[in-house]
């Protein structure tokens, strides 16, 4: 059993989240999504139109994701990775080397983002029109 853990606060869920759930999925049999909390995207700045409860329903309903954690810290990776027992640890490329000091603990992957979508193009977009 090979478990895979990425995080994130997928608001506004779009294609680019799917692909990277798609391709992580594809990496093990279990995918674990920590989901950032309302507080925590409070902490990085970031306000997601999507309260933490009604984008972790809407995780849980895609097919490529078993299990959706809380993300709160920037610091809870290394204990999520030995609690849950995670074989890789995968993060779009936008956070290309970022996470490196992970892999002391499981594999580490970056794979390449979805071009031309974001959850900020979404927003900007919509404010355009
Ligand atoms: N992601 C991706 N391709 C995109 C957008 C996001 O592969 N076009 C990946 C990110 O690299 C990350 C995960 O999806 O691993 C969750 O990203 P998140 O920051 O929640 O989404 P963004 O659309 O990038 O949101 P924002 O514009 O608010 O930064």
């Amino acid at each position: 059993m090979k478990r895979v853990l990425t995080y994130g606060t997928f608001d506004l869920l779009h294609r680019g989240h799917v692909r990277l759930l798609e391709r992580a999925a594809a990496l093990g049999d279990e995918l674990i999504v920590g989901l950032s909390t309302d507080e925590f995207n409070r902490i990085k700045g970031k306000h997601a139109y999507m309260s933490y409860a009604d984008r972790e329903y809407i995780l849980k309903a895609i097919r490529y994701v078993d299990r959706v954690i809380p993300e709160r810290s920037w610091d809870q990776k290394v204990a999520d990775v030995q609690r849950y027992h995670i074989d890789t640890f995968v993060m779009g490329d936008d956070w290309q080397g970022k996470f490196d000091f992970l892999k002391d603990y499981c594999e580490v992957i970056y794979l390449p983002r979805t071009q031309d979508i974001s959850t900020t193009k979404i927003k900007t977009d919509l404010s355009e029109n």
